[in-house]
């Protein structure tokens, strides 16, 4: 198709690549790491639903909408809003995406070294070899108080990321998802139906799948939205950078649609993987953010292979992070390259510089400044909370403004519609991001604080 072209604008040009690129991007630690203790910090089930009608409803459309946006204007956030209204307060949201971006790297970095410090320890037989469930989540509790070694973890993780976006987004990374992504899903089914065997599996079955509504309200809703939005990486224009390089000829519904069905897929299975096992070895579903890294070692520790499995998904959960740590770090680097005219080399190197160093106290949240909280939440917490449950639907809900009300869903449609279909779901999209998605994020918000 390519043939006699550029053959680096390829990465681009076929449909598959760009989904590839942009689920490796969505396809992270929001679905293998966060994902399984928020349920189980919600209430299991009932806030699974409530994640899919998020996710469905309000963050498909928001993928779209950022496609279009990067599509129409080829730019990065901030230039995207300033070229299509110019000397508005609009382009305000491209400068909140970056300040997301920052904040959730600055902690995303943090769990990305600890998945780093796992596979290390995989392959020195420390992970995997324990004598309970109850020994491998006080190893993780020590290892995180650490502080060298969180750190010393923490910024090889942003060193990997560094390296990768100074050299710029290349089709190796293409490559790399091609075989990952299915490698990841067939890891995850293996280790699903050796959770589903475990004695006493069920209850956890039960846990993930049957609704309880009375441990629902207005503060859960909001975190299964600003779940939704990080899994997705939406609110902050990382798929609207994505959409930037994305050949006309491209449907963008289907690529869209694509994304998110293959970005819940993961995080759904991982539930399977994690709930089974959390049961039937007796731990708390509601541990919080230690929970995957305490309840598969101690799964690996009583399988066959188990200290190749554990290897093996350590290393694949480390990628997964590290593919979706540069989509943050590279719409930071794009705005200092574009709008500021740095070269890549300084952009890379200050920004990432600077966050790192704003993450150091997410890394010692777990050690000695565990007990410095503020409102009864640590550093991590907050810079997570203020990210994902407010910056990010922030962002997104006025993407949806902007593009329905002030840009117009005429335009919109017209560039959705650049490749013709059959059944017009541009219009769908029009009507969901004019009055449902909004609203609907609104509404959560307003619930939250009326309360
Ligand atoms: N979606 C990624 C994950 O699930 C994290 C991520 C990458 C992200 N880019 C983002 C989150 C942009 C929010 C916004 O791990």
């Amino acid at each position: 198709m390519t043939m006699g072209n550029n053959n680096h604008r390829g990465f681009w040009t076929t449909r598959f690549g760009f989904i590839l690129a942009a689920s490796g991007s969505a396809v992270g630690l929001g679905n293998i790491w966060k994902f399984p203790y928020i349920v189980g910090q919600n209430g299991g089930g009932a806030f699974v639903l409530i994640y899919l009608v998020c996710a469905f409803l309000v963050g498909l459309p928001i993928m779209l909408a950022e496609f279009t946006i990067g599509r129409k204007t080829n730019l990065n956030p901030v230039g995207a809003f300033q070229s299509l209204k110019p000397k508005t307060p609009w382009v305000g949201i491209g400068y909140m995406g970056m300040l997301g971006g920052f904040l959730i790297l600055s902690f995303y970095g943090v769990v990305g070294g600890w998945t780093f410090a796992y596979v290390v320890k995989s392959i020195t037989h420390t992970v995997g070899h324990f004598t309970s469930p109850k020994e491998a989540s006080e190893f993780f509790g020590s290892f995180i108080a650490n502080t060298g070694e969180v750190i010393f973890y923490h910024f090889l993780f942003m060193g990997v990321c560094v390296a990768i976006v100074l050299r710029g987004i290349h089709g190796g990374i293409e490559k790399a998802c091609d075989i990952l992504m299915p490698t990841l899903v067939i890891i995850l089914f293996i280790l699903m139906i050796r959770a589903l065997t475990l004695p006493g599996a069920m209850e956890g079955v039960m846990f993930y799948l049957k609704p309880d509504f009375s441990k629902i309200g207005a503060q859960t809703i909001l975190i299964a939205l600003g779940q939704a939005f990080f899994s997705l990486s939406l609110g902050m224009g990382c798929m609207l950078t994505y959409g930037s390089y994305l050949s006309e000829k491209e449907n963008l519904t289907s690529c869209a649609v694509y994304v998110v069905l293959l970005d819940t897929l993961i995080a759904l299975l991982m539930g399977m993987v994690i709930f089974p096992a959390v049961f039937a070895m007796g731990l708390e579903p509601a541990e919080g953010p230690s929970l995957v890294f305490s309840v598969l070692p101690a799964v690996f520790t009583d399988m066959a292979f188990g200290t190749v499995a554990s290897i093996i998904f350590f290393t694949l959960l480390a990628i997964a992070a590290v593919t979706s740590g540069i989509s943050l770090l590279e719409v930071v680097v794009a705005y200092f390259i574009d709008q500021r005219g740095w070269n890549r080399k300084k952009a890379v190197l200050f920004t990432s510089g600077v966050i790192f160093v704003f993450g150091v106290p997410s890394g010692l949240s777990f050690g000695v400044l565990a007990d410095a909280k503020l409102f009864g939440m640590t550093f991590f917490d907050h810079v997570d909370n203020i990210a994902s449950n407010y910056l990010l639907p922030l962002g997104g809900m006025l993407t949806a403004v902007f593009i329905g009300w002030i840009w117009g869903t005429k335009r919109a449609e017209e560039e959705i519609e650049k490749h013709e279909t059959t059944f017009h779901w541009a219009y769908v999209w029009g009507f969901l991001i004019r009055y449902i998605t909004p609203v609907a994020v609104l509404f959560i918000f307003l619930a939250r604080f009326l309360k």
